[in-house]
């Protein structure tokens, strides 16, 4: 029998990052599941191997890079390669853009950026030293693609993701590199994101003074939601079949895109139609 293709996960314990872990299972790959909750990440890994796939589980922190050293390090000792990277660990912080606070920065560039980072600098360079076809997926979100009141630091965090994903492939194609990017850009979905404090470090304390008055609109929002964190991960295993980047599960973000891409091209028209006249 061949060796099973291999999927990495990381938030692995809950939400979207349990409904890939999931999806790639039913995709006939083994799964290493990662996550900052190791007793949450024991139940995904019973869920993932009742579905028929081996699963390795490891307690990982993103915003560290030696953790996701550790964690490449191991899945390729165990399988050695890996197949799909998903990096879709994150965490979120509410309120106002000019009160939220060091630690609120620290925290949430810590994870939901720089823990894409540390993914791709520690499976990258091994994926492309096996030299086969191998994917990653980044977790952004619609508030990468757009801005909405409330979200300064989430949305800042997002918009680099994309960014940094936009560069990425662009740096793979000039290499003629068999590796693949999408990045995945969902709106609402109800899951634990907004008990996102439950994982703050002791060491970054100090919340921002608005925060939980915007907490209600997100809870809302994810309540309303018909579309499933499973719904996202089916569209995001599709989009890697398909070799898609840009990965929008919630049709009403091509509305928010289209306003944002109006209002700048506006101004720019402004400028350069009148103003430079
Ligand atoms: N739920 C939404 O509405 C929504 C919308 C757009 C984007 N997203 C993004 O989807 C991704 C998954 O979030 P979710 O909605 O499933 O939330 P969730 O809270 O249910 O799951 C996030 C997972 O990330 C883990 N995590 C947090 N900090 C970590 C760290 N430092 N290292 C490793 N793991 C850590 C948590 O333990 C949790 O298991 C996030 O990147 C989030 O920003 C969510």
């Amino acid at each position: 029998m061949s060796a099973p293709k291999v999927a990495v996960v990381t938030g692995a314990s809950s939400g979207i990052g349990r409904a890939l872990a999931l999806a790639c299972a039913r995709e006939g790959m083994a799964v290493v599941a990662a996550d900052i909750e190791a007793e949450a990440l024991a139940q995904t890994q019973a869920l993932v191997e009742a579905a028929g796939a081996a699963c390795m589980m490891q307690r990982c922190d993103v915003s560290n890079a030696a953790d996701v050293e550790l964690l490449a390090e191991a899945s390729w000792g165990r399988w050695g390669g890996v197949d799909w990277l998903f990096n879709n660990a994150g965490v979120a912080v509410l309120g106002t853009a000019w009160d939220a606070t060091d630690d609120d920065w620290r925290w949430v560039l810590g994870v939901n950026l720089m823990g894409v980072v540390h993914g791709v600098r520690s499976f990258l360079p091994r994926m492309q030293a096996r030299g086969m076809p191998a994917h990653i997926v980044n977790t952004s979100s619609a508030a990468g693609l757009a801005t909405i009141a409330g979200s300064a630091v989430y949305c800042a965090s997002k918009h680099a993701v994309i960014a940094f994903s936009e560069c990425l492939a662009k740096d793979l194609e000039q290499a003629g590199s068999p590796i693949g990017v999408s990045v995945l850009c969902p709106s609402l979905v109800a899951t634990h994101i907004d008990q996102s404090q439950r994982n703050r470090p002791a060491a970054l304390p100090e919340v921002g003074p608005t925060a939980a008055a915007y907490g209600e609109r997100v809870r809302a929002g994810m309540a309303a939601s018909a579309i499933t964190a499973e719904d996202v991960a089916r569209v995001a295993v599709d989009a890697i079949h398909a070799r898609r980047f840009y990965v929008i599960p919630h049709a009403h973000t091509g509305a928010s895109v289209r306003d944002r891409t109006q209002k700048i091209m506006g101004d720019f028209h402004h400028i350069h139609q009148e103003s430079l006249q």
